[in-house]
């Protein structure tokens, strides 16, 4: 075979795969993903030394070893794009809404402890987006409060990159002067402009690996407010529903899920209540 010879997949495997795929990760794998899917794996087969899916579907589903290589493929195919304050309305909501009315509900006697889930965090911009506005909120406000994020993904490549929290300068162009002096540190080299969250920042998120389709969720605290967006969109609708369901277990009564602007919960009778678009509130 020569090199940038592309390696084809049958309609048949592609689908024996995609259905492996939709069971362990909740993502949909049509058959027009099917191109999408191809190019994706070509410079994972050539790494293994591979000619055809053929062999590449053996080594994935050999007992020995084939989990392992399953996140490898998963990572490959998911859609991580994300931005800092990505639909930043909803940011906008924290500030003028979710964060006064915490404030306004806690007792003067102690400091609050407001926890945040990130779920689907992709590269981290998400969980450093909210991390930036409570921040904020905070000194403008003088309103003590400690808070803490936790950010979830599958794909392991991401969450390496969201802990190294370093990011191509052009990524926060749309950020105010005065906010990057305050929360970005600038790489030295000319050349290579980069910048990284300041350590007061990344101090304030744990990234990690969390597979929503999993059964039960491995999380220490239930949340006040819960970002699950432009995630879901990737599912089929009864495995949204599930997976939804089992999020707003680790909501609290009153809190806030956010989910993404052209996603929707509509018809799915969960105990929640819509307040803005795209935000709702868990019925107490
Ligand atoms: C498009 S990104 C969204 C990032 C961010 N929430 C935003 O709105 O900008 C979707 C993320 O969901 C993750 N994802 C896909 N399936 C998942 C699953 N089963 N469990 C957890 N995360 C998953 C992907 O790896 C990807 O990083």
């Amino acid at each position: 075979m020569v090199k940038s010879e592309i390696i084809q997949i049958s309609d048949d495997l592609f689908l024996k795969l995609g259905k492996l795929i939709t069971e362990r990760y909740g993502i949909k794998m049509s058959i027009e993903k099917k191109v999408m899917f191809q190019s994706r794996m070509q410079k994972r087969l050539r790494e293994l030394n591979m000619f055809s899916f053929d062999e590449y579907a053996g080594k994935l589903l050999n007992a020995n070893g084939g989990t392992e290589e399953f996140s490898v493929m998963a990572d490959l195919i998911s859609t991580n794009k994300t931005e800092f304050f990505r639909e930043r309305a909803h940011f906008d909501f924290l500030t003028d809404l979710v964060l006064p009315q915490f404030q306004k509900q806690m007792p003067n006697y102690r400091i609050p402890q407001m926890n945040i889930w990130s779920a689907g965090c992709s590269s981290g911009q998400e969980a450093y987006s909210i991390a930036i506005t409570i921040e904020e909120f905070i000194r403008s406000s003088g309103f003590n409060l400690s808070f803490f994020i936790t950010a979830t993904d599958i794909s392991t490549r991401m969450l390496k990159a969201a802990k190294e929290a370093i990011y191509p300068m052009g990524q926060v162009d749309d950020i105010s002067l005065d906010w990057k002096r305050k929360y970005f540190l600038k790489s030295k080299s000319l050349n290579d402009q980069k910048v990284r969250l300041a350590k007061e920042i990344r101090d304030k998120v744990r990234f990690a690996y969390l597979n929503l389709m999993d059964d039960s969720y491995e999380l220490n605290v239930d949340f006040n407010v819960v970002f699950l967006r432009n995630t879901l969109i990737y599912f089929e609708p009864a495995v949204q529903v599930k997976i939804l369901a089992k999020v707003l277990d680790r909501l609290v009564d009153g809190g806030f899920l956010f989910i993404g602007h052209s996603e929707s919960l509509i018809n799915m009778n969960l105990p929640i209540r819509s307040i803005a678009p795209s935000v709702y509130v868990k019925k107490i």
